[in-house]
């Protein structure tokens, strides 16, 4: 069976996968943490979490609340920075038979470029995923994601700053995804990925205050699932590149219908919350449904609900 995707088809330096399950970013820490638990070399790709100029602390506590069906969170982008993970990341990732991608965002237009020069030549890092969609931090994030215009500046800037192949991560809170997914295809997005968080809040009626220190957070889980759906088949049938689909994968019948819909790859992220090794999980269902089915490569089924 042939499980491989080419999620860089117009990239020298493409993005190969061997099979089409990754992780999506801020779930799954750097992946170094997961190591323990199953063997996360069999996975498609890691997409680690969201990265920024210098390192950023996140939003006050608390910082996660479990809703019916899914998650809230407003981390705002707690991480390491880019400079320590270039030291202390990147080199473990380089003997990894896994490609990880790296999540990268800022408050600035100059800031995605920077740390995306940054990250160019460094070994251990197959591709970027440009995060125009965070929900949770006060500057940038989601504001460049809503518009197409300003999706399509800061996709050139990055663009521009690597050679690395750029996948760039949409926000459902957007009147209209497809003319961003348009846009940002033609500024030069190797693929698409989508869908991050829609925003949403949560009141303790015993407090009676926001859950949230940072009051608003974003949604993900099995509960935003058809909204992800639906927003992965329209942009599919808009756009020529790859189309990477995430948001409220928990099995392998979600990732299906996903990829059915158009997606060439899909993200599995707040089901690693509560299974550490789902992903895998996806990747073994997927396998086992081509094994039933006769499928002999998992091209046969990407967009095959279009048809
Ligand atoms: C705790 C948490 C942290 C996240 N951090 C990031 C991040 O740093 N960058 C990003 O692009 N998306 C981030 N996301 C969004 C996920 O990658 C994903 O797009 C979203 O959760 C929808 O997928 P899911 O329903 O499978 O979780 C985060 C999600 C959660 C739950």
């Amino acid at each position: 069976m042939n499980l491989s995707v080419q999620l860089a088809p117009e990239n020298a330096r493409g993005l190969l996968l061997a099979n089409p399950v990754m992780t999506a970013s801020g779930t799954f820490g750097y992946g170094i943490e997961y190591q323990e638990l199953f063997d996360i070399q069999r996975l498609g790709a890691i997409v680690c979490k969201g990265t920024t100029p210098e390192p950023w602390e996140g939003n006050p506590q608390p910082r996660i609340a479990e809703t019916a069906s899914g998650v809230l969170n407003s981390i705002g982008l707690q991480n390491i920075g880019v400079d320590t993970l270039i030291a202390e990341k990147a080199p473990i990732w380089a003997g990894w038979r896994v490609p990880v991608v790296v999540n990268i965002a800022g408050e600035t237009i100059d800031d995605y470029a920077r740390v995306a020069e940054r990250l160019d030549k460094v070994a251990g890092i197959s591709g970027l995923e440009v995060n125009i969609s965070c929900p949770n931090i006060s500057a940038g994030g989601a504001e460049f994601g809503v518009n197409p215009d300003t999706a399509a500046t800061v996709t050139t800037a990055v663009r521009k700053a690597t050679s690395l192949p750029v996948l760039v991560k949409l926000t459902p809170n957007t009147g209209d995804i497809v003319a961003v997914a348009v846009a940002v295809a033609d500024a030069g997005a190797d693929a698409i990925s989508l869908i991050n968080t829609l925003k949403g809040m949560a009141i303790d009626i015993r407090t009676q205050r926001p859950v949230l220190g940072n009051i608003y957070g974003g949604l993900s889980g099995p509960a935003i699932k058809p909204v992800a759906l639906q927003m992965v088949y329209q942009v599919a049938g808009a756009v020529d590149v790859p189309v990477i689909g995430c948001g409220g994968i928990t099995n392998a019948d979600d990732a299906l219908e996903f990829i059915m819909a158009g997606a060439s790859a899909v993200q599995v992220g707040t089901a690693n919350l509560t299974s550490p090794r789902a992903a895998l999980d996806v990747l073994e269902g997927i396998e086992r449904f081509m094994q039933d089915e006769a499928i002999g490569d998992i091209a046969e089924l990407i967009g095959v609900a279009r048809e």
